[in-house]
């Protein structure tokens, strides 16, 4: 099998099914990302993702490779795992990448294969891709689309591809839905031979690739609700925490994806929600789910809602432009969207720097892995090579990522570095109790 696209999705695959014993060969344009993984290195950090790379380098299952008539020659299945970002222009997806691989591919096929979206994508691109590869492919060649969507999330990236909790498939024929479970059954045979039982959907083309943004949004839904209500419990003196834990034991409700804090961030969600309404829209059925929209609003508000914060929280007010916030030296633990991973983007925690800086707060950012991709972003910010350098001098301490090294610090040992003892713990992963014994002014998001 092949892999177009060697990115955190189409890299941690290609990984991961040559673990499951498959012969697999990676392919990207960017020979730089293609170098790394064939050097046994990776251009982005995935938790235990190295280690595979490594070890099915060796045993000659895994290769990458930046040839097209390569890759055509050498699959019977390609996995399309290319980006798909926002448009410039609009919230919808950009499938230029998407586009430009499989025609790229399509061209150079010469036996029959299948070719399977795990891409984010708009409902209706499959039939898009049968037609670019009817188009592209040469005509005595039969080349299938087929679908099956990723859900893996950064930071449990090897563990979600190698123990899903559901597989989702969608092929024209039976031959590509034999092709495609087999293509699949190293997933299964791990699950057997664990004793789990993995989920198997077999379904159309438009649920497959509804499944993806329909999951994404209710997990950006539940977050934004909980985010609301933290805003109720802040004016009446009630502690999200406690809510959130107290509903979720309803098993219909659930305790996961209820934490409240600054909102979600990085490449997925925000992203999503945002294609999926352009996509509602396109297809005349924008008012049905325009409340994705309020999702999304409340989810930016925390971000402004936690400058503002920050200004009370240094006995700053707020002028005609916003919190105002000139000469305050502010540390800001977290640049990346969530612990775990070098990825900065759309980070909450990066994006709410700015908007310190922005308030004229003199801010300096560590963080353990994502420094130099938001330095490369946000080169206006300063940056420190540690945590006990970054919080020198400041006057307000603030929590924006839930890094382990940051939950279990120790205010004491902080103390006598700030100016100020007051801590903004964005991600509420602090326990409030020992920080004010330690003589610090806490405050969380909805906690009182
Ligand atoms: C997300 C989904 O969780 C995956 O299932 C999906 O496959 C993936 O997108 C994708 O589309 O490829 P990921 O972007 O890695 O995965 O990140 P999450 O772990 O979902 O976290 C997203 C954001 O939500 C983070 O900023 C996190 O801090 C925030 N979050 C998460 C909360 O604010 N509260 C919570 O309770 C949980």
């Amino acid at each position: 099998m092949t892999f177009l696209g060697v990115g955190p999705l189409g890299g941690t695959y290609a990984a991961c099914y040559a673990e499951l014993g498959y012969e697999v060969l990676g392919y990207d344009v960017d020979a730089g990302r293609v170098e790394k993984f064939s050097a046994g290195e990776l251009p982005f950090h995935e938790n235990g993702l190295e280690e595979l790379v490594r070890k099915n380098l060796a045993t000659g299952r895994l290769r990458f490779t930046t040839d097209p008539d390569e890759v055509a020659e050498f699959g019977d299945v390609h996995f399309l795992c290319v980006g798909t970002p926002s448009r410039p222009d609009s919230h919808s997806a950009d499938l230029s990448y998407m586009e430009s691989a499989v025609t790229t591919l399509a061209t150079r096929l010469t036996r029959r294969c299948i070719i399977v979206g795990k891409s984010t994508v708009p409902v209706g691109t499959s039939s898009w891709v049968q037609q670019l590869i009817d188009k592209h492919s040469p005509k005595n060649v039969e080349v299938e689309v087929a679908w099956s969507p990723e859900f893996l999330q950064e930071a449990n990236a090897v563990q979600d591809v190698l123990r899903p909790n559901r597989v989702v498939l969608a092929a024209q024929s039976d031959w590509a839905r034999d092709l495609l479970h087999a293509a699949h059954k190293g997933v299964f045979e791990l699950a057997a031979l664990e004793d789990r039982h993995v989920p198997l959907v077999v379904t159309d083309f438009a649920t497959a690739e509804l499944v993806k943004v329909a999951a994404n949004a209710f997990l950006s839904t539940k977050i934004s609700f909980i985010n609301a209500m933290s805003d109720i419990c802040e004016v009446t003196g009630a502690d999200v925490t406690a809510l959130a834990r107290a509903i979720g034991h309803d098993a219909r409700i659930g305790n996961k994806f209820l934490r409240a804090g600054i909102g979600f961030g990085g490449g997925c969600l925000p992203k999503d929600l945002r294609a999926l309404s352009a996509r509602a829209e396109e297809l005349g059925v924008g008012e049905s789910l325009r409340f994705l929209s309020e999702i999304d609003a409340i989810n930016i508000r925390r971000r402004s809602k936690a400058v503002r914060m920050a200004a009370d929280l240094t006995g700053r007010g707020s002028g005609p432009a916003g919190p105002e916030l000139s000469g305050v030296p502010i540390t800001v633990l977290g640049a990346t969207f969530k612990p775990d991973t070098d990825d900065i983007r759309d980070s909450p925690a990066l994006d709410i720097a700015r908007r310190l800086a922005g308030a004229g707060a003199s801010v300096t950012v560590y963080d353990p892995l994502g420094v130099d991709n938001a330095r490369a972003q946000e080169p206006q910010l300063r940056y420190a090579a540690s945590l006990m350098e970054a919080v020198d001098g400041a006057e307000l301490v603030c929590v924006l990522t839930a890094w382990e090294e940051f939950r279990h610090l120790d205010p004491e040992a902080l103390t006598d570095l700030v100016a100020s003892p007051r801590v903004l713990d964005g991600m509420n992963c602090l326990d409030p109790q020992l920080w004010r014994n330690a003589g610090w002014t806490y405050r969380g998001m909805g906690r009182g």
